[in-house]
């Protein structure tokens, strides 16, 4: 036989054109399973893909309805609006409980109209920014879900009435309200009403402080000084002692003295000053564009409560002192580690040790 065959020319043509199709479909194939490839990698906002290699817990439906989109994807919460309400008297009480908050010291600062020296002056809002509403500037996100709770400072389980008079004892460095007190109830409502959307337990993203990592060196407050005398002057004043207008109100709030908040005070500890500082300082910044280095918001801090300010008896705090943070800068200590150490780091050592005891792992 020769190749001119006919049967084995068709078989030929066959073999061929078979060969072409199945080129054809894996191509195809291919074509698909790379443009799949694609689009989930390079146009999908929602990254399932990235959630579930990370497997990270995602906020719940009903705070994700009130969380933003900011551009980096991640959704903060946001606060809900007073006046979207249709109670009245329930509006009243919250707009006066905002109020309180954002002008704290014209009810009870040294010339307060309800009651007077009941303060330093200072307003929540100087360190609770917005009224307590700032993505990242200590706002009242989480405190509807997350009180009462056992708080290890106090050894006791706080409601949001004793969370809010230790304020007023340490940050305010004054006295407490009466629980009952309608100021006292219209504080508690609106900062409860912050959180009213908040499932319990959770801490919404962009709640209390963002965070910032440790230095591998102890704080330097003579950096921190040129820090201030740079970066903090301009408001805060040389002397640390802010500025007031003409109605004796602080248009600036001191930084220590006698009028600033005291040893007791949340911001005395380092690591929660350089985070407020950090993502909030100069005023006018947000947490997605500081304008201190971390060093600088760690030496500013160092500086700062290096300065005078009032005391505050301690003795009841940490009655458990195995949970004394690593940032407390009075002993005894359960870690074995000094009290420079706790005051000016490096805390890194300190943390470890902390974590270490309390899994029971030394
Ligand atoms: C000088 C700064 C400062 C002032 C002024 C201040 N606070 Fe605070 N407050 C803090 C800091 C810092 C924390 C967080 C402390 C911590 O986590 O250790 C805090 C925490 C709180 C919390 C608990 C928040 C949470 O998420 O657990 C409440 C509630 C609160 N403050 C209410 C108030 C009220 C009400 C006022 C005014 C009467 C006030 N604060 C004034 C600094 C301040
Ligand atoms: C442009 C003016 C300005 C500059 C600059 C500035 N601050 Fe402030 N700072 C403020 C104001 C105003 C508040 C109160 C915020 C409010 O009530 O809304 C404040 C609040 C604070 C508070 C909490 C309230 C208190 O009195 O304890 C701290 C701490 C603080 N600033 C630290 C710093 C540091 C550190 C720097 C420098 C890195 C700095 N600030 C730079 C204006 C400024």
């Amino acid at each position: 036989m020769n190749s001119q065959d006919p049967h084995r020319q068709m078989d030929a043509v066959h073999v061929k054109l078979f060969r072409q199709f199945w080129g054809l479909v894996s191509f195809l194939v291919l074509f698909i399973l790379l443009l799949f490839l694609y689009i989930g990698y390079f146009t999908q906002p929602a990254t399932w893909w990235s959630e579930w290699l990370t497997a990270k817990p995602q906020p719940s439906e009903s705070i994700a309805s009130t969380l933003s989109t900011n551009q980096a994807e991640v959704r903060y919460w946001v606060a809900p609006d007073i006046e979207s309400l249709n109670d009245e008297g329930q509006k009243l009480q919250l707009r006066y409980g905002r109020e309180l908050v954002a002008h704290t010291a014209q009810y009870f600062g040294p010339n307060g109209s309800i009651e007077a020296n009941k303060t330093n002056g200072l307003n929540c809002q100087n360190c609770h920014l917005e009224a307590g509403t700032k993505v990242f500037g200590n706002n009242y996100s989480r405190v509807a879900a997350t009180y009462p709770k056992l708080r290890a400072r106090s050894g006791q389980v706080e409601d949001v009435y004793k969370r809010i008079n230790d304020c007023f004892e340490r940050s305010l460095n004054g006295q407490a309200l009466a629980v009952d007190s309608k100021e006292m109830q219209a504080m508690a409502a609106y900062i409860q009403f912050l959180g009213k959307d908040v499932p319990k337990g959770e801490k919404p993203p962009g709640s209390g402080f963002k965070d910032l990592a440790f230095l591998n060196r102890p704080l330097d407050p003579i950096h921190g000084e040129s820090v201030y005398v740079d970066k903090c002057v301009s408001c805060h004043q040389a002397d640390g002692q802010g500025l007031k207008d003409p109605n004796g109100v602080y248009t600036y709030p001191p930084l220590w003295g006698p009028l600033s908040y005291n040893q007791g005070a949340g911001l005395y500890r380092m690591s929660n000053f350089a985070k407020y500082v950090k993502w909030n300082m100069p005023l006018g910044i947000n947490h997605d564009d500081p304008e201190l280095t971390d060093e600088e918001a760690w030496d500013v801090a160092a500086w700062v409560n290096t300065q005078p300010r009032p005391g505050k008896d301690l003795s009841q705090d940490w009655p458990d002192i195995a949970k004394k943070p690593y940032d407390h800068p009075f002993g005894p200590y359960a870690d074995g580690f000094s009290e420079a150490q706790h005051k000016f780091g490096p805390f890194g050592p300190i943390k470890a040790k902390l974590e270490a005891l309390a899994t029971g792992a030394n």
